[in-house]
């Protein structure tokens, strides 16, 4: 999102000022080019110097020395595509919502078209204050990007709300609510499985699979990025995506009862889980103990199949996307399973590869749609097979 962008960042007089440090590293190191600009309250918690060495850039302070040929407030507005105000203080959220334009950095603000994203940090009384909420109110309406801030320990030694989120969540938020500005998939509902199911032998003990969760985080991520609504029912807890609902489940029994009970009003189920056909056929009560003629003979049952069971049971306007993981003949038994799970499409993918699939964090796949040809999507990183994943079900709208 923000690479090859021109992103200027806002600093103003809040003490989590040192945090945009961090921010601008993120930025330039995620390929974007980066001015600072701080208002003179800001410069008061960490210096110009420290922001001007870390972006390579002079950074803007004031509005009337240095250039004289040039209205750098214009220049710089017009330079930007994104601008972060992070953090934002009551006194530049009141400025910025009521058009006053009287320093360097509100006066850039109010002359730019850039997207624009803020993060307000404050004192929790500060925060609700009727003023500051209305002002706030009124930024989101003018199209402004809150990102809110979270509940944790504030400067006056007590946990409120006010903090400003850490900057790779500020920014991980950013991006993905950017995105979905213009996504294709607002207002849709998306079911994503995710992990290898665990099929309990005993209190501790469960039989699973090499299933590391990435592909149904990344598809996650993709499809928030379009603006949907996401359930990720996995087995795995890893990162908080933005907007991403997660519900750890366990079993496969558990990973059905929740997928198909969130499918009934979703538009898009996408089983990217790695389900075990099989489970236990009993769960013992207590640990199983070592026998005396040292084998177990274990029984298991078979499992229900998830992603058939939604395939048949999908309404016209519902679409159901399947994952084949697979070690040969790999698009003649991913058309198969498209055919048996009636599924409106079937992602197949290589995992006797090491370097894709499993725990990876690449993938190659090909996406198999009935009547269609097969479509070979090569090598690359999971978020990037996940969001032409994304674009080609929209597709099928
Ligand atoms: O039949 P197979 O396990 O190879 O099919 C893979 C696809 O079916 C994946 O999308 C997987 O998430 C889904 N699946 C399922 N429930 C099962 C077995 C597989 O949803 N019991």
């Amino acid at each position: 999102m923000f690479k090859g962008k021109n992103v200027l960042v806002m600093v103003t007089g809040s003490i989590a000022a040192y945090k945009a440090t961090t921010l601008v590293r993120l930025l330039i190191k995620s390929g974007a080019q980066v001015r600072v600009g701080m208002t003179t309250s800001a410069q008061e918690f960490i210096t110009s110097k420290t922001l001007s060495i870390l972006s390579g850039q002079d950074v803007l302070t004031d509005l009337f020395i240095g250039h004289t040929s040039q209205v750098i407030h214009i220049e710089w507005a017009r330079w930007a595509d994104v601008i972060f105000v992070v953090p934002a203080t009551a006194n530049i959220i009141g400025k910025i919502a009521n058009g006053i334009a009287d320093d360097a950095v509100s006066a850039t603000i109010i002359a730019s078209s850039a997207d624009k994203v803020i993060a307000p940090a404050m004192n929790d009384v500060m925060f609700h204050n009727p003023a500051v909420e209305r002002n706030l109110e009124i930024l989101k309406q003018d199209g402004w990007l809150v990102v809110e801030p979270v509940v944790g320990y504030l400067a006056e030694g007590y946990e409120a709300s006010g903090r400003l989120p850490e900057p790779i969540d500020i920014l991980q938020q950013a991006d993905i609510r950017l995105r979905a500005k213009k996504g294709q998939l607002i207002g849709k509902k998306v079911v994503i499985t995710a992990g290898g199911t665990k099929e309990a032998l005993d209190p501790v003990r469960y039989l699973t699979n090499r299933s590391s969760g990435k592909m149904g985080y990344a598809l996650a991520r993709a499809a928030v990025e379009k603006g949907a609504e996401v359930k990720l029912v996995t087995t795995i807890d890893r990162e908080n995506i933005f907007g991403v609902e997660k519900i750890i489940v366990s079993s496969t029994q558990e990973m059905f009862d929740v997928a198909t009970h969130e499918f009934t009003d979703a538009d898009i189920f996408i089983g990217a889980a790695a389900v075990s056909d099989f489970k236990p056929a009993k769960l013992a009560e207590h640990k199983i103990k070592k026998q005396a003629d040292g084998g177990l003979q274990l029984t298991l049952v078979q499992n229900p199949d998830i992603l058939k069971t939604i395939g048949f049971s999908k309404k016209d306007h519902q679409i159901v996307v399947g994952f084949a993981a697979e070690t040969k003949e790999v698009i003649a038994y991913g058309t198969d399973k498209l055919v048996k799970k009636h599924a409106d499409m079937l992602i197949t993918n290589d995992v006797s590869n090491s370097d894709t699939g499993f725990s990876s964090d690449d993938n190659a796949v090909t996406i198999l749609v009935p009547d269609q040809l097969p479509e070979a999507l090569p090598k690359t990183t999971k978020i990037e097979i996940a969001r032409a994943i994304i674009t080609r079900i929209i597709t099928l709208k």
